[in-house]
């Protein structure tokens, strides 16, 4: 069984709908209603979203329309002509008569669909007599009658990207099959009365469903795009059930931009016998596994050849590579190590989901339990629901990502080892102390990735971003979802896919990310030694990160910006080099707040050349007066009195006597 999930994301009630169609970027669908008015609806907001145009001057019930792809504000409405025949004919654009007819319904044929998929050219028709056929073109013969539905069919459709047929009937429900088995895998029914159209979309997972009361959108299995990345820059994906892949190192020097998609040679490496829902390359990237139709199967990343295989909901690897854990239905877990079962126990809450990485993870309805991959030993309870969980290479962290925002938590194992050791400090939820909380970010992760202690992950929000000690640098703005799909340290890039399967990267420094790690650990005979690597126009992020992270000193030494050299100076009360770079900057402002510095520590004469230099003859005259320089006083008249500050050179002469 496919086990595709179901989620409805839309109801909208309205007059009878004959034809729908979904927007191919904007949550938009749009509706044109048998009584002669177009809505569109936005999916997102729940809300229609234009104003409703009514349609006069056509036969509203022979329209068919679509959303412009050139003109996305545009929608084209055509005259869709009604042939009530027990049979379907195709014609070739420009010809009179059909090229050929298929001959098989007992009554009048309402829809027909093209397979754009595979390498078979097939057919899909339904008619009043409550059949959907499937016909092979070529040779005009029906391979497949879909049997179910209790009233006349009036819509099918060859899903675009699941191997799934949707038909819809007056029976008001609409049926799923699988499109190689043709089993029936599900049956919807809204209560919404009878079905007029059915429409799905090139690259998503959105269906909307056209009835008598209204419309609904759908949506079918997982968001994602199965799709992984090995570290040394092999891509591989599932297109439909084939298995292709793709390598970044063979570009070449083909020049890379930002955010632009990348043009690779792709190798098919032949079909997987499950409907791939998620593919993983191992973390050494020797094996690859797909998981889907409730099975999984472990290959060898280079030959696609089959390795391990069994039944699992999913599949997840440890650190290691040479231990996995499945999850069967929702309560069982099994460990494997070197392709054999080791372990299969059942988590006293139940198991919702599994993680992989240094410690097992595995989440019930009452929170997230974390084992060792070892004995299944439970580690730590934590009351949290996570959606996804990434471990840095070293183990050291992982952040933990749930609907709201996400926790970034550091490991203990020399804490978790003592506690094992006294059995003291064990209670009942695991290890108190096993892990420590270093922060918490509001925002939803959907994907991410480690570089050294920097987590680099892509947003709800459409952000490509990274975290590191606290703080959140923004990498890119997404146009579009993107998942992360890995970083590769050589080419000091970040690589992420689409839906489409098509793979774009960013740039991100590795030598920054080294530096900042290095930092964050404290080790800055690390971070000295990296610094000479990172360019020129990259020491200011850098500076600005070490002074956020209370090293300002460092920050001083990094810093390449006057501006900011200035400011730190000032915090850091190098006077020596605020004064050098004063006189370099030749700003007034500069020398008033160096004034003030010098004079709260008691640096007279420094302060008075600021002042002087900053034509602050109030700040000189309070200077010369409280420190009772008569001499300064008799000066600061002259000059007061050259530049026209009279009432600072009245108060001089008057002071002395003049
Ligand atoms: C619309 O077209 C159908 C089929 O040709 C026809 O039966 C119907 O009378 C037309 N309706 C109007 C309002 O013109
Ligand atoms: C359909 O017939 C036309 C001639 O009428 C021919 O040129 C074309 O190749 C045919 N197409 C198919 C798909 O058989
Ligand atoms: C037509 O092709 C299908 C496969 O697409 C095959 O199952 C069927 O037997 C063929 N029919 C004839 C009459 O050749
Ligand atoms: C099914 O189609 C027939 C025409 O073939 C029509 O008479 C009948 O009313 C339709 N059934 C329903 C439930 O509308
Ligand atoms: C894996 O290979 C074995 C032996 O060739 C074969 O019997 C089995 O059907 C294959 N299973 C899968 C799931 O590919």
């Amino acid at each position: 069984p496919l086990r595709l999930d179901i989620k409805r994301k839309l109801t909208a009630r309205s007059d009878r709908v004959k034809s729908a169609d979904l927007h191919p970027t904007e949550p938009w669908m749009v509706a044109s209603l048998y009584s002669g008015t177009v809505v569109v609806w936005n999916h997102e907001t729940q809300v229609p979203t234009s104003a409703i145009h009514t349609l006069t001057s056509l036969n509203h019930s022979l329209l068919d329309l679509t959303f412009k792809t050139l003109d996305p504000l545009q929608v084209s409405l055509t005259a869709r002509s009604v042939a009530s025949l027990p049979a379907s004919q195709v014609w070739q654009l420009g010809s009179r008569t059909p090229n050929f007819t298929l001959e098989g319904h007992e009554k009048g044929v309402n829809c027909i669909d093209y397979y754009g998929g595979g390498d078979k050219p097939y057919l899909i028709s339904g008619a009043d007599d409550r059949l959907v056929k499937i016909w092979d073109y070529q040779n005009k013969t029906c391979v497949q009658t879909l049997e179910g539905h209790a009233q006349n069919v009036t819509c099918v459709c060859f899903h675009p990207e699941l191997p799934i047929i949707l038909t819809g009937s007056e029976d008001g429900t609409v049926r799923v099959w699988h499109s190689n088995t043709y089993r029936l895998e599900n049956t919807l029914n809204y209560g919404m009365e009878r079905v007029w159209c059915i429409c799905g979309q090139p690259g998503s997972n959105s269906v909307a469903l056209g009835y008598d009361e209204g419309s609904i959108i759908i949506k079918l299995g997982r968001e994602e795009p199965a799709m992984s990345m090995d570290s040394s820059g092999k891509v591989m994906w599932a297109r439909h059930s084939e298995v292709q892949q793709a390598n970044l190192k063979a570009m070449g020097e083909a020049e890379v931009r930002d955010g632009e998609r990348l043009s690779l040679g792709v190798k098919d490496m032949g079909s997987c016998e499950i409907f791939p829902q998620t593919i993983q390359h191992s973390p050494n990237g020797r094996f690859v596994v797909v998981c889907g139709d409730g099975e999984y199967i472990i290959y060898t990343a280079m030959a696609l050849r089959n390795k391990s295989f069994g039944s699992a909901q999913e599949f997840v690897w440890a650190h290691d590579s040479s231990q996995y854990a499945t999850r069967e239905g929702s309560s069982m877990i099994k460990v494997f190590k070197n392709f054999k079962e080791k372990k299969a126990f059942k988590p006293d809450f139940g198991a919702e989901g599994v993680f992989g990485g240094f410690l097992l993870g595995v989440r019930s309805n009452s929170g997230l339990a974390f084992y060792d991959w070892e004995n299944a030993d439970l580690i730590r309870r934590i009351e949290i629901q996570p959606k996804h969980i990434f471990w840095s290479d070293s183990g050291e962290l992982v952040c933990i990502g749930t609907d709201e925002s996400f926790f970034v938590l550091r490991y203990l194992p020399e804490r978790v080892a003592a506690a094992q050791e006294s059995k003291e400090e064990v209670t009942e939820d695991g290890i108190e102390g096993a892990f420590e909380v270093l922060g918490e970010v509001p925002g939803v992760v959907k994907t991410g990735v480690w570089v050294g202690d920097c987590f680099i992950y892509t947003s709800s929000l459409n952000r490509l971003n990274y975290y590191v000690g606290g703080e959140i640098i923004t990498i890119a703005h997404l146009d579009r979802t993107m998942y992360l799909l890995g970083y590769i340290p050589k080419d000091d890039r970040l690589y992420l896919g689409d839906k489409e399967l098509n793979i774009i990267s960013y740039s991100l420094l590795l030598s920054v990310l080294e530096y900042q790690t290095a930092v964050m650990r404290r080790d800055f005979g690390t971070a000295d030694k990296v610094l000479p690597t990172i360019p020129k126009e990259q020491r200011n992020r850098v500076a600005n990160f070490l002074e956020k992270q209370g090293f300002r000193q460092q920050a001083l030494a990094v810093s390449t910006d006057p501006e900011h050299r200035f400011e730190l100076a000032l915090q850091l009360g190098e006077l020596e080099l605020a004064h050098q770079l004063a006189s370099e900057a030749e700003s007034e402002h500069k020398w008033k707040q160096l004034a003030e510095l010098a004079t709260a520590k008691c640096q007279f004469s420094l302060a008075q050349e600021c002042l002087h230099q900053a034509q602050d003859y109030g700040g000189l005259l309070l200077l010369a007066t409280a420190s009772g320089n008569a001499g300064m006083v008799g000066k600061l008249a002259e000059g007061a009195e050259r530049s026209g500050k009279t009432n600072v050179a009245f108060l001089t002469c008057f002071l002395q006597g003049r």
